[in-house]
């Protein structure tokens, strides 16, 4: 095994096949977010446990988990087992099979809102499935959403996500609009209230203003997409009460905590039920789907909600929905996650990592370096703030300090998402804990002596590729920057 000191490593393949991909793949890559890696792009080989390896032979300790669904770590032998197994059946039937009820009776089982659900293959589709829900079951059309949030990638969505600047957004309780990509409907803007998170009383006012006007209010429990926030105490619990009251649709998009808090997710760790849930990513290892689950009724009058799928007057669909490699690896998940208790001990290594970050920046001089997350998720950045509650505060931090920490990471050996968010799995040992806090003490070293040289010398130090690249861009212009924020 590679050792985490900085070694020179070596992308020559990886450059080589990019090059090649430029001409075929749009940007050489599948998804947006893999166009921001440092020092570009790169083609991976094999990954195992709680490591991968690129095609130059590099050797990385994983805490992106591929964007948060190697739960397990990679390659899970009872994953891959049960996958292949499935697959010798079948792959897609076009109907029903055991496999998709039964994990449809543990889901039931395990997360307390879902009294009927629906698979889909990405959290995408179930986002846009919920909002299409929640506006048939209320006959109102807007949603509440709230800045920096991430609901995917689709168009009723993509308002919101992202702002260059504080004074960009505007005023609190009426934000500017920032598109997060060119194509999209102008009216589609006023399909949504957008409004900063965690602020109860602002929407508690929006929403006894407006209430006649919204079918929902969607929102992550954790604000995952940027800076790890947890919810203000009362605040999920604010909003379930503003929907009963009001009788909106309560939309919790569980596409990250869901099986990462825990087995029930959010709505369990937290103790809030909402009327729809979103699951997907850590339910099935790194195989496409996800699911909308949720009560069949809701208010207090018992309007049909899930039940309006179920009688077909809200159509969802899909060609791949269900099939048996997928559902297969979800079941198989669920039973390893179940079965050998993951969740007490991915709190408890998330909680050393935590404390051992926050010692290596204390002992190496970095006063502003905030740790905030639940453990098996969590985030790092530089601010002069003591506590991040929402967007708005996440854009106080120092993009270019977390962009060469997260460079200097990669260079030995430890991955981590661009925008400074680490994820935990099964996989990973206490020695691998060790060693993520060595690499970062290394880093943060390395930081500080570059910045007490000269700021030529330092500019000298970076590397040709934009090492800020997969971060936040507070200020920039372009839209191609503004994408970057989430994922
Ligand atoms: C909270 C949240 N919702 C929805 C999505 C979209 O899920 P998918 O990428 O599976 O479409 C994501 C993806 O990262 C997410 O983080």
């Amino acid at each position: 095994m590679q050792s985490h000191n900085s070694t020179a490593r070596s992308y020559f393949c990886s450059q080589e096949l990019l090059n090649r991909a430029q001409n075929v793949l749009a940007g050489g890559v599948s998804s947006e977010f893999r166009k921001f890696s440092t020092p570009h792009p790169l083609f991976y080989e094999r990954a195992s446990g709680a490591r991968l390896w690129d095609v130059d032979g590099n050797e990385y300790l994983d805490f992106t988990l591929s964007q948060g669904p190697l739960i397990l770590g990679h390659s899970h032998p009872q994953v891959l087992k049960a996958v292949t197994t499935a697959s010798q059946n079948g792959q897609l039937f076009a109907g029903q099979h055991l496999q998709e009820l039964e994990l449809a009776e543990t889901l039931q089982r395990l997360i307390p809102g879902a009294e009927l659900m629906r698979f889909s293959l990405s959290g995408s589709e179930c986002d846009h499935a919920a909002l299409r829900l929640a506006r048939a079951a209320t006959g109102r059309d807007k949603f509440v959403r709230f800045e920096g949030h991430y609901h995917g990638w689709f168009d009723n969505v993509a308002y919101g996500v992202t702002g260059p600047s504080v004074e960009a957004l505007g005023d609190r309780e009426n934000p500017t609009l920032h598109p997060w990509t060119q194509g999209l409907p102008d009216r589609i803007g006023d399909e949504m209230i957008v409004l900063p998170w965690n602020d109860l009383e602002l929407l508690e006012k929006v929403v006894s203003e407006r209430h006649q006007e919204i079918a929902a209010i969607i929102t992550e429990p954790v604000m995952c997409n940027n800076g790890c926030i947890p919810p203000q105490p009362g605040f999920l619990e604010g909003i379930r009460a503003l929907c009963d009251k009001y009788g909106l649709v309560f939309i919790l998009d569980e596409v990250i905590t869901g099986f990462r808090l825990g087995l029930g997710g959010a709505q369990e760790f937290f103790g809030v039920t909402p009327d729809l849930g979103i699951f997907g990513k850590a339910m099935a290892s790194g195989y496409p789907i996800a699911v909308l689950c949720g009560k069949k009724t809701f208010g207090a009058d018992n309007r049909p909600l899930m039940q309006m799928i179920a009688d077909g007057q809200v159509i969802h669909a899909g060609t791949m929905n269900s099939c048996n490699p997928c559902v297969a690896a979800a079941l198989a998940t669920i039973e390893v996650l179940e079965g050998e208790n993951v969740h007490p001990r991915l709190f408890e290594l998330g909680q050393a990592f935590m404390e051992g970050l926050r010692t290596a920046a204390r002992e190496t001089g970095h006063d502003d370096f905030l740790v905030q997350g639940l453990g098996p998720m969590f985030n790092v950045q530089w601010t002069p703030l003591s506590e991040v509650r929402d967007y708005r505060d996440t854009l106080a931090g120092d993009k270019a300090k977390l962009g060469r920490f997260i460079t200097l990471m990669a260079e030995r050996g430890v991955r981590v998402i661009g925008r400074g968010l680490f994820y935990l799995s099964a996989a990973h040992t206490s020695a691998d804990i060790q060693a993520g806090i060595a690499a970062a003490r290394a880093v943060l070293e390395q930081m500080k002596s570059e910045s007490s040289a000269s700021i030529s010398t330092r500019e000298a130090a970076l590397p040709q590729q934009d090492e800020t690249a997969d971060v936040l861009t507070p200020g920039a212009a372009s839209l191609e920057a503004r994408r970057e924020v989430a994922i």
